[in-house]
Formats: C-alpha cells, structure tokens, sequence
C-alpha cells in the first residue's frame, strides 16, 4: 500500500509523491519533459520505425505510463506496430492517474489507451498492444522474451531509495532481454548502476543533461550506439562509488540491500569518491552518487 500525493513539476505536468519511496515519480523539472527528452528521443524510435515493421519497447517501472505514453504519441503516424510490455509492483498507480487526470497531458487517443492498460492490463488495436505485467519486476521480467527489446526505459524509484531494482543480478535479468542493437535509457548516472551495466556486458555511456547538472545513462551492447565516457566518468568506475548493489536471490528487501553494499564499500581498497571529485571536479559534488527522482 502506498500513499500517493499530487505534485506540479516545471513543466506544467503532474506527478505522484510516494510516501512509501519518500520520492517523487518524475523529476521536479518536469514529468512529461523527462519522459520524452530522457527516454524516447534517446531510444530513436522514429528511425528504428523507418527501418523495422514492428518496434519492441519494455517499461521497467511503467508507473503512471508517462514513458509508454511519449512512445505510443511517437510512433502514432509510423506504419510500425508497436509492442510495449511495462513491469509495475502497483496497479493502483497507473488507475490513480487516470482518475486523477495526470493524463491530460497527452492526446485523447492516448488517453483512452492509458486508461484501457490502467483497467485491463493489455491493450490492442491493428497498430499497437501493450501489456502490463503486475508484480515485482524482479520476477515478472521473465515474462518477457530473451533478446527481445530496441528499447529499454528503466525508470525506477533512486538506487537508494530502491536498491532492489539496481542490483547488479536484476540488471543481468534486464540486459538479458535487450537486442544486440537495442538501446537502454535511464535517468540515473550513478556509478553503481553504470558499473552494475558494465558487469553484464553493456557498454554504458551519457545522455544530455536534462534540467539538471548530472546526465542520464544510454547503454547497449553495440558499442557504436553509445557516446564514450568522459576520463573522469571512465575513472569514477573505479572508485568506491561504483561498488555495485548486490541481491543475490533476488529476494531481498532495501535495507538488506544497502547493508551489503556499505560493507563491502567499508572493506574495499578503492579509490573514495571525494578523492576523485579533487582530482576531477575540484572537490564539487556533480550527482551521480545518490541521483534522487527529484
Ligand atoms: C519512478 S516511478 C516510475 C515512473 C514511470 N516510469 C512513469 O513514467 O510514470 C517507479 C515505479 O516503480 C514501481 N515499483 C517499485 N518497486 C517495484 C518493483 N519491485 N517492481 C516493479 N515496480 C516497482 C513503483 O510503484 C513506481 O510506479
């Protein structure tokens, strides 16, 4: 159970607080501008559009559907079908924000998707099905096929506010059903995530900032689709920050979660992060540690 409160973010578009994650939904400058410009711009749908007749999207944490949204609003003039399989622990957050006209934001065709994958769990029509898996992600992602996705919108709550969806084993499960040519966006660059990418063989590297100082993350298998890493980001990889979250049943609650990291942050001989932040950013703190939603 969640308690779920309305916020405004810069763009004019609306959000959810989450009481239980003490985190808001979507970055505070603004909802609908991150679910475009940090996941679906990035992924180049309307090129892949051009060049396959059906484009496979996965939604790791659909939420409200802001991210769903921006790509059925993208490919909605594509001859394309698209396929959208969304992971989501809540069904009370996608009905919320229907009721509550979060949704508004978006075309009326779009709404009526939203609210039929809100109510039904699945959506379909001669251009588009989209189906909602309940459940934790952490075992509904082997509902989804191997090798399946072009794109991967991984969107959930911050590493430390839900360690469990960033461990370096839920990753593995994740990359696992990306394409050799697929694409993974996320807003978070913290190197523990970036690392936890690395570990499952993705070349990781940075998307344009948005709003913010800190960048987001692009990772694929294809490194030719991923910008490289700047030496400070390479170097950050190396340090204590980029000690990994570890679930390895993938079973564990948060905190378990945390406590594993911090010990194994304690006894490693890594480089510290504020080390690195002088050699690089003259001591200043530039995100990428904690990464909050907002
Ligand atoms: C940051 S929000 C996602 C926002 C969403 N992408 C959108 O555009 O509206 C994180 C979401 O992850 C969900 N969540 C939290 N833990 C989860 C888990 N273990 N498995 C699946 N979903 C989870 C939350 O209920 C919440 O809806």
């Amino acid at each position: 159970m969640d308690y779920l409160t309305c916020r405004t973010t810069a763009d004019g578009s609306l959000t959810f607080f989450s009481e239980a994650f003490q985190e808001c939904f979507h970055s505070r400058h603004g909802a609908k501008q991150e679910a475009i410009y940090q996941y679906v711009i990035p992924a180049r749908l309307l090129e892949k559009a051009q060049q396959q007749t059906t484009i496979h999207i996965l939604d790791v944490c659909y939420g409200l559907g802001y991210n769903s949204a921006a790509a059925l609003e993208m490919l909605r003039d594509t001859p394309a079908h698209l396929v959208i399989h969304g992971l989501e622990i809540n069904p009370q957050v996608p009905l919320a924000a229907i009721a509550s006209g979060i949704m508004a934001v978006w075309s009326g065709e779009t709404q009526n998707i939203l609210q039929e994958i809100a109510r039904n769990h699945s959506y379909s029509d001669e251009h588009r099905s989209v189906f909602l898996h309940i459940g934790d992600a952490r075992q509904t992602i082997r509902n989804i096929p191997l090798q399946w996705a072009d794109a991967i919108f991984f969107d959930p709550f911050s590493p430390p506010k839900c360690p469990q969806l960033w461990t370096v084993e839920f990753i593995q499960l994740v990359a696992e059903r990306l394409r050799p040519d697929g694409v993974l966006l996320t807003y978070s660059c913290a190197a523990a995530v970036r690392k936890a990418m690395v570990l499952a063989g993705l070349t990781v590297g940075s998307t344009p900032p948005l709003g913010r100082v800190a960048p987001g993350t692009i990772a694929s298998f294809n490194s030719q689709l991923v910008p490289p890493l700047t030496l400070a980001e390479q170097e950050q990889l190396q340090t204590k920050a980029a000690v990994p979250y570890r679930d390895p049943y993938l079973c564990d609650n948060s905190y378990t979660i945390r406590q594993r990291r911090e010990q194994e942050q304690a006894e490693s001989n890594l480089e510290s992060s504020s080390q690195w932040r002088r050699r690089h950013n003259g001591g200043k703190r530039v995100g990428g540690v904690t990464d909050p939603k907002c």
